[in-house]
């Protein structure tokens, strides 16, 4: 057990690795080589310093929950593993999963969707990305978050993986519902600031084909949280390049979906 965990945390070998553009300060794109590793406690300084630097320059402070470093280090062992996006020594991005205890509220998410008791060992959660903000633009999120739910696969012990995100954080949003998950619960976290909780089962993904959808406005949460009671689920979200520059909340629409009966039964 202990040989195939060190094997899949492997800090040796790149997981990945290409060529990723780095944008200059004149808009002018440059090719730049990366690697994606799992990361060891070395790093927790470039990750503190990552994340200053991206909470310096959010639109919106209280759409990133900040992890203390005693906390981040938590994730870089027993805990949790880290993914990192590196050119050289330079730390570019960051992904990191969490297994939180079974009776975290804060972070077993497994909790706050109600999962019976016997489950909530199962729970691993995407916590924090953070990608610098010179190399947005290259589904670096997305890369990362498929490794990290293919490594949690790989370990065969979780079942669920859970994540928060802002409403008002509409690229992370759209990112998660790429990767697979599904908006199940809106809900005060972190001491009062308004989350979607979204969940993926890794065995028995939930599936929307022949089902019914709405469109809803992103900010309108009574609306959604009506929804998401009588059994919908946020499933896309729409997003124009146009109010992606400046954002426009009003103007961007969550897609709800509900299962047929026909499924729900089967
Ligand atoms: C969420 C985040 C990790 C996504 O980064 P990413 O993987 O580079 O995103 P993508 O490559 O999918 O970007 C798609 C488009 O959105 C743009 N974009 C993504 N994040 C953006 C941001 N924060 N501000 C402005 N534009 C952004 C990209 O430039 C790209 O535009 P393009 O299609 O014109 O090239 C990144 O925005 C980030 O680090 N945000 C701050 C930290 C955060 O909020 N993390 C989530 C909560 S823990």
């Amino acid at each position: 057990m202990q040989d195939s965990r060190n094997k899949i945390f492997s800090t040796e070998k790149p997981i990945q690795s290409g060529v990723i553009f780095q944008m200059n300060k004149n808009s002018g794109l440059t090719e730049v080589n990366y690697e994606i590793r799992i990361l060891d406690e070395s790093y927790l300084p470039q990750i503190m310093e990552l994340q200053h630097l991206i909470i310096e320059n959010l639109l919106r402070k209280d759409t990133l929950q900040p992890f203390s470093a005693d906390f981040m280090k938590d994730h870089l062992g027993i805990k949790g593993f880290v993914l990192g996006v590196l050119s050289g020594n330079d730390l570019l991005a960051f992904r990191n999963v969490y297994f939180p205890d079974i009776n975290d509220a804060e972070w077993n998410l497994g909790i706050d969707l109600e999962f019976p008791t016997r489950i909530l060992n199962k729970v691993a959660n995407l916590q924090m990305v953070c990608v610098h903000p010179s190399y947005r633009g290259n589904s670096i999120a997305s890369i990362m978050n498929k490794h990290a739910i293919r490594i949690i696969k790989d370990m065969g012990i979780h079942d669920h993986v859970c994540a928060t995100v802002s409403p008002y954080n509409f690229w992370n949003i759209k990112i998660l519902l790429d990767s697979g998950f599904i908006i199940k619960k809106l809900a005060k976290k972190y001491g009062g600031k308004l989350r979607y909780i979204v969940h993926q089962d890794l065995h028995s993904p939930m599936n929307f084909e022949s089902g019914c959808s709405q469109p809803v406005v992103l900010t309108d949460f009574i609306k959604q949280h009506e929804m998401l009671s009588n059994g919908w689920y946020g499933t896309d979200l729409n997003v124009s390049r146009k109010d992606a520059g400046r954002p426009c909340y009003e103007n961007m629409f969550l897609t709800f979906s509900r299962q047929t009966e026909s499924l729900n039964a089967g």
